[in-house]
């Protein structure tokens, strides 16, 4: 008889901009497929044919920019395509998912950065992924000025990261306050170091949240 798969999980990586999330995001699925596990690499929005459309609506500067509740509702409808088509699926067969962004980048830019309710934002993105929620959320902290300059060096910012350093500050503060508010999903990492340590924190943490994996 084939050995019970192990149970799926969601792992989400979030901060703001500038925080090295992507390349972190690699690296993390790396280590967890050395590891022995199955992992699904995946990022919001963006995740689906639907949603690099969806976010290429989202991000590019100009044309006719969506309205603060329009923005949140395409940021929902990447997701409702993304979890259904993506994540939701993974899981069910028992593989990881390592998410560049999810339901918590939409309570801190549309609550916290555009002044939605937060209450509100949190229940439609219950709505929009069916309950599916992270089983650990890490957080790459960093300071604001910091991660400016580290956008400035890469040139072509997006919609986002033209609002300006108050808008990234009141990210930092409400990451701040969801991860104290969930010490058990939440790490915090500090991600002003070199790839290698912020990666080597990262894995720390996760070892830290699921000890069997870590071996
Ligand atoms: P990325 O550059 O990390 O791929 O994300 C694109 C931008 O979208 C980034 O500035 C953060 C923003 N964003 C939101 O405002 N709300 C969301 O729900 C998500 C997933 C991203």
């Amino acid at each position: 008889m084939d050995p019970t798969p192990t149970p799926g999980r969601l792992i989400t990586l979030e901060g703001g901009d500038g925080a090295g999330k992507s390349t972190q995001a690699a690296l993390l699925a790396a280590r967890l497929r050395a590891a022995g596990v199955e992992v699904v690499e995946t990022r919001e929005p963006g995740g689906t044919p639907l949603g690099q459309e969806i976010r290429r609506l989202l991000v590019t500067p100009g044309g006719d920019p969506p309205v603060v509740r329009a923005e949140l509702l395409l940021y929902l409808a990447d997701r409702a395509q993304h979890v259904a088509r993506v994540v939701a699926p993974a899981l069910a067969r028992g593989a990881w998912v390592v998410c560049d962004r999810f339901v918590d980048s939409t309570i801190a830019y549309q609550g916290a950065g555009r002044g939605l309710d937060e209450a509100e934002v949190t229940a439609l993105c219950r709505l929009a992924t069916g309950g599916v929620w992270p089983d650990l959320t890490l957080w790459l902290a960093l300071d604001p000025a910091l991660a400016a300059r580290r956008r400035a060096g890469r040139g072509g910012a997006d919609r986002m990261e033209l609002e300006g350093i108050a808008f990234q500050e009141r990210l930092v503060a409400a990451f701040a306050r969801l991860a104290a508010a969930e010490p058990g999903r939440w790490r915090e990492v500090a991600a002003d170091g070199d790839v290698e340590t912020v990666a080597a924190k990262l894995w720390a943490a996760v070892a830290d949240r699921f000890p069997a994996v870590a071996g």
